[in-house]
Parts: C-alpha cells; sequence; structure tokens
C-alpha cells in the first residue's frame, strides 16, 4: 500500500536502522571536525544540500540553500548536483525525489516526519475525496507522495493564496491537510473550500490568550505568524506568511526594533543574523514549554548529516509508478508559483 512509502525507503545495511544509526555515530572520532569533513565530502559528492530555516543554525550554515518549502522545492528542481543532501523532513526530500528520480536524494533521520503529512493517511483520504467529484484537489506540500498522488495542484504557504486566486471563482476546491492555512487562504481569497481537518503539533500549541498578554506587556512588538497558527493567534498578527515571507519582513522593516515571532524556532537563527538590533521573542505556547521546536526536524543533526554524506544513505526510495502521478501535481505547483519567490541561495 502506498502509505507504507517511507518502509520502502534504503535506510542501510541493517534491519534495525536507528540500532545502525546509533553504531555509526558512537564511532565518529570525537576529535574530527565534522564541518570541515561535510565541506569535503560535499565537494567529493559533488552534493548540495537544501536546509529548512526550521533546522538548527549550524546546519543551516554548512547548506547551499536555505529556504522556505517552496524555495526549495524550486532549487531542487534547478540543481545540477550529482546528490541532494535535505536537512528538513521526510515530505521534503521525497518532493526533492519525485523532481529528481535519477538522483540519489538523501535525508539525515529517515524519521524526520511531520504530523500533518502523518494525520492525512492515502487510504482514509482517498475515501474522503470520494464525497467531493468534481472538485479540484489542491493539498499542501506537507503531505505524502501518495497524497501528492490523487491531488490536482500542490502548494506551500508561500504560494497558496495566489494558487488559489489563479483558480475560476466557481471551481469547487478541496484543500488539505492544514484546516488553519485552507481558512486562512479563505479568508485572503473569499472563497469557501472544503477543508481537510489536519495540523501541526508545534504551530497549534501557541497560546492566544498568553499571546495577548504578552503584547499587552510589549506595546511596541509587532506580531508575526505563520499561517499554520490558529485563527485566534493570526487575528492578532501584524504579518502572516511563509518563513522566508516572516525573515522578509522583519529584514525589510529595520525601523521595528521587537518581534514576536509565532513559529518554529530554527528561523531566529536567519532573523537575528540580518538583525542583531532587534529583539524576537516567541510567541508563548500552550504547556510550560518555551519554545517552539519541531520534534521531526530536530531529528537531523550534524553527525547524522555527516553519516549520510559519508554512507550514502539513509535515501528516498519510490515506486517509479507513484513518482510519475505525484510528480504531475508538483510541477503544476512549480509551473503557476514561477512568477512568485525566486530561489534564493544562502546569503541572499
Ligand atoms: P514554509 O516552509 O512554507 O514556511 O512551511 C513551514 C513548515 O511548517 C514546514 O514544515
Ligand atoms: Fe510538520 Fe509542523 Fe514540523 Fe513543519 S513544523 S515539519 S508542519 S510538524
Amino acid at each position: 500500500m502506498e502509505t507504507l512509502t517511507v518502509l520502502r525507503d534504503k535506510r542501510g545495511p541493517s534491519d534495525s536502522w536507528q540500532e545502525d544509526l546509533s553504531r555509526r555515530a558512537d564511532a565518529i572520532d570525537p576529535t574530527l571536525d565534522l564541518e570541515a569533513e561535510i565541506r569535503r565530502l560535499k565537494a567529493e559528492k559533488n552534493a548540495v544540500i537544501l536546509a529548512h530555516y526550521y533546522q538548527d543554525g549550524e546546519l543551516q550554515d554548512l547548506a547551499d540553500y536555505v529556504g522556505d518549502s517552496l524555495a526549495l522545492a524550486q532549487a531542487a528542481a534547478k540543481t545540477d548536483a550529482s546528490v541532494i543532501v535535505f536537512c528538513g523532513v521526510h515530505f521534503m526530500a521525497e518532493t526533492a525525489k519525485i523532481l529528481n528520480p535519477d538522483k540519489p536524494v538523501l535525508l539525515p533521520d529517515l524519521d524526520a516526519g511531520c504530523s500533518l503529512a502523518d494525520r492525512c493517511p492515502i487510504d482514509v483520504y482517498s475515501e474522503w475525496l470520494k464525497q467531493y467529484p468534481g472538485h479540484t484537489v489542491i493539498n499542501y506540500i506537507n503531505s505524502s507522495a501518495a497524497v501528492k498522488a490523487v491531488s490536482d495542484i500542490i502548494c506551500t504557504s508561500s504560494n497558496a493564496v495566489d494558487i488559489v486566486a489563479q483558480l475560476p471563482k466557481d471551481e469547487p476546491i478541496v484543500f488539505g491537510p492544514d484546516r488553519h492555512l485552507g481558512r486562512w487562504v479563505e479568508k485572503q481569497t473569499g472563497r469557501k473550500m472544503v477543508l481537510w481537518p489536519g495540523f501541526c503539533i508545534v504551530h497549534e500549541q501557541f497560546n492566544a490568550r498568553r499571546l495577548q498578554k504578552l503584547i499587552d506587556a510589549h506595546p511596541d512588538a509587532t506580531i508575526i505568524a505563520h499561517p499554520e497558527c490558529e485563527e485566534a493567534v493570526l487575528d492578532r498578527a501584524d504579518h502572516i506568511g511563509s518563513t522566508l515571507s516572516l525573515l522578509k519582513f522583519v529584514q525589510s522593516h529595520p525601523e521595528i526594533k521587537k518581534f514576536i515571532v509565532a513559529t518554529e524556532h530554527g528561523i531566529f537563527h536567519q532573523m537575528k543574523r540580518s538583525r542583531p538590533d532587534a529583539e524576537f521573542i516567541c510567541s508563548p505556547p500552550n504547556s510550560g514549554c518555551d519554545c517552539a521546536m519541531c520534534p521531526y526536524m530536530r531529528l537531523n543533526t550534524l553527525e547524522k548529516l555527516y553519516l549520510c554524506l559519508r554512507d550514502g544513505y539513509p535515501q528516498i526510495e519510490m515506486d517509479e509508478d507513484l513518482r510519475v502521478r505525484a510528480e504531475r501535481s508538483v510541477v503544476r505547483m512549480l509551473e503557476m508559483s514561477k512568477h512568485l519567490a525566486p530561489v534564493q541561495q544562502k546569503g541572499d
């Protein structure tokens, strides 16, 4: 069954993937300069490293491209490197594989999943879709290859509003798997869509009541939020957008000295780098934890990046039939967003 795609990924010679990983990690010489080794291996293998803004700063610093989901998909579509190493989560590496069937696509930790993709299993999703014949199916890129294969168009948080706005006004749309992004797109475009009830565990934990208290304590702060947050949080935001959009907002407003940020903590690395004069405060969560770290993104580490480059696994593997079916909706997204975010190289 297609939901088992991940189990067919090339995890290496051992039956127990995590045991094999621990064994190789334990054997790394502690005096080894991992950053230098990664740079050497990258050149030797003609590899490109793509990193999402939610990765640890040390991984972002080693990457050739750092970006949001759209910019990274665009970079994957364009690369002429022989090997792609994805510092991000499984659906991102899978998208790179969909676009590059002949290249090895490595993911430092294959267990780096995503709550949105996991909560939209293809068997349940395709049954649900049967209720909506004649609808255009738009799915967030945070979904499995199998879900992409039953989609008409893929979108990201960067281009979702623009893509929906490009469709004729009377075209019925099913949108999945993030209900908050879907509802925000509905608001921006003024059109109703059928929404799959998925959510991101990181963004849904921001608490609007606590955020309001923080706003009251910092009346000089500007609130920026990712559209995966709940409506009550977004209602309090001055700017809403993808990770790249949030970063660009911070960079293009030197007059603002204090930001309250409602998205994953990894983005603070680039925000602080480009605005050392500004203060960044994390939007408060529901629980006692005072940070917003994606547990899946954090599975990738410097050691695992080194090991996957050195040993050439784990790799993303995909049935060619599934890949071809998933490719249509991803390519359609890239075509429909050519006029949007250009590929950004690190430091752009
Ligand atoms: P963007 O990369 O589109 O900002 O999405 C954030 C996210 O949650 C990625 O998993
Ligand atoms: Fe998925 Fe949320 Fe993590 Fe992004 S931050 S990878 S949407 S769980």
